[in-house]
């Protein structure tokens, strides 16, 4: 006697019923880039959709994410002066912290302002931190003191979540020790615990003007062949403190979104990266795919593979399609 699968196949409404994953609108954090300037909106040629926004712009692009119930932003600054330890993001002036402080004081608790805190957009050589010329590499240690400054410098301006996405060893314990030394114990941090070199960024770069000037970024960020070290990563990270985990990029690394989700019990977020976006759109433009199928059925992959929380520049698309599908 076989098993007739089907039975539970066989209409809308039961096959909804033994779903086992689905997205959700609450599930996506949107991805937002914030320049100097009044009135700049600037899209991406190699991200359609994606644009780089004013401080007055953006406030404008939040009120439009809201009615579309998307409540929760990822905020990444770029600022017109780099220099070669990312003066700006160390500043009360700085983009990064009047781009928090005008968000919050129109949007208040509406809105999850999460801050991306690396040094690769206000360093002028791309880098993530502090060079260490001698090794052609970033100075880790030296690094970890300007990024407590800068954990306080989004504190201070009202961040909600803080997201380490430099890579440095010890990190998280460096940032949950300024954090709480300074008063902001309930401040929680997403990690971007494990987080590999890849080509998958090659957009974003554009985006965020951020291309490492010299060599890449091999010496601190994974190597996409380690899956047991991928693991380690984020274990590591949930010691030093972390609230939640994220795997980044997303769809090439399932196996390893899994494997974190059953070796921890934290939270667990994908950053459904640039590269990712782009090769959607461009297969959609080309007219190769059936591009909301395939975009949803990308993104459900990441809630089977055990993700909570997907990071994406397709959320207002998907939130649109979602919305569709319901009503
Ligand atoms: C900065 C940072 C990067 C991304 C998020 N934060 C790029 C990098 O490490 O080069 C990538 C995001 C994307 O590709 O969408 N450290
Ligand atoms: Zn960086």
């Amino acid at each position: 006697m076989f098993k007739r699968f089907r039975r539970v196949r066989i209409n809308p409404i039961i096959r909804g019923l033994v779903e086992e994953s689905r997205v959700e609108i609450k599930d996506f954090i949107y991805p937002l880039f914030v320049k100097e300037g009044r009135g700049v909106k600037k899209e991406i040629t190699s991200m359609p959709g994606v644009f780089q926004m004013s401080i007055d712009e953006i406030i404008k692009e939040c009120e439009e994410l809201l009615k579309l119930g998307l409540n929760k932003i990822l905020l990444f600054g770029i600022p017109d002066v780099k220099d070669s330890i990312g003066s700006d993001a160390l500043s009360e002036e700085g983009i990064i912290a009047r781009a928090i402080r005008e968000i919050k004081r129109i949007y208040g608790a509406d809105l999850l302002v999460v801050t991306d805190l690396c040094f690769c957009e206000y360093t002028d050589h791309g880098h993530c931190g502090i060079l260490d010329l001698q090794h052609n590499s970033v100075d880790n240690d030296a690094t970890l003191e300007i990024i407590q400054k800068q954990s306080l410098i989004h504190a201070h301006a009202g961040s909600d979540l803080i997201a380490p996405s430099g890579m440095m060893d010890g990190m998280i314990e460096a940032i949950r020790d300024a954090l709480d030394e300074n008063g902001f114990v309930n401040l929680p941090i997403m990690s971007y615990s494990t987080k590999f070199a890849s080509a998958y960024y090659g957009p974003f770069r554009d985006v965020a003007e951020s291309s490492p000037s010299f060599g890449d970024r091999r010496s601190y960020q994974m190597n996409p062949s380690n899956r047991r070290e991928a693991l380690a990563e984020s274990l590591e990270d949930e010691v030093q403190g972390a609230d939640i985990l994220m795997v980044k990029p997303a769809l090439a690394y399932l196996d390893v979104v899994r494997d974190i989700r059953e070796a921890s019990l934290l939270p667990l977020c994908v950053y459904n990266v640039s590269g990712e976006y782009s090769m959607l759109k461009a297969a959609q433009k080309a007219g190769v795919i059936d591009y909301e199928r395939v975009l949803m059925e990308t993104l459900t992959s990441f809630k089977r593979a055990g993700a909570d929380i997907i990071i994406s520049y397709h959320a207002k698309e998907a939130a649109r399609l979602l919305a569709k599908s319901k009503g």
